[in-house]
């Protein structure tokens, strides 16, 4: 079975990692996809972020890294695959999730959304603190796989020089 692992990833971070290998282990085929969004203010481009991921998760034969644009659903479609997966890591997410795969379904009925539940290590991390932390010098070291930690202190050195 194919499932889409979908988000903005800007920019993987190891909650991200230990989902999709979690992923990687329960299904066929695992596509992970960054959303191209040119009306959203990213750190990195998207050709960053597919390369950060695809660099993080090199050796898995099952999956892959893609990126896509306009509606989910419409990819999903093109990608064949009827599954959803989504991380949730506290009540806070779930509010948004809920809707998300609910819009998802009422728009393409055959569709699932899984979700898996944060690794208990990961519950209070997120793209957004690793940027913050990263960019006031904090040590993102255990957060985020090593390409990610170098390409963060590349963005975040220029800024301050
Ligand atoms: O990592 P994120 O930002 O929480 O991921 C959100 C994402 C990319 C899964 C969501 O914004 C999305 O699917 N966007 C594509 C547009 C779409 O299909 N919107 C309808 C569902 S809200």
């Amino acid at each position: 079975m194919t499932v889409i692992y979908p988000g903005s990833f800007d920019p993987i971070t190891n909650g991200h990692i230990d989902i999709i290998e979690r992923c990687s282990k329960k299904f066929n085929r695992v596509i992970v996809s960054v959303l191209n969004n040119s009306s959203k203010e990213t750190l990195f481009t998207v050709e960053e972020r597919v390369d950060m991921i695809e660099k993080s998760l090199e050796g898995y034969d099952n999956i892959e890294v893609d990126s896509f644009s306009g509606l989910l659903i419409d990819y999903a479609k093109e990608k064949e695959a009827k599954l959803i997966v989504r991380g949730l890591r506290a009540v806070s997410d779930f509010e948004y999730e809920m809707q998300m795969a609910l819009i998802n379904k009422s728009l393409y009925q055959d569709l699932e959304t899984f979700f898996f539940i944060a690794s208990s290590k990961y519950s209070f991390l997120s793209s957004s603190v690793v940027k913050e932390v990263s960019s006031h010098g904090g040590d993102v070291k255990d957060l985020v796989p090593d390409i990610v930690e170098k390409a963060l202190n590349e963005k975040f050195i220029k800024d301050f020089y």
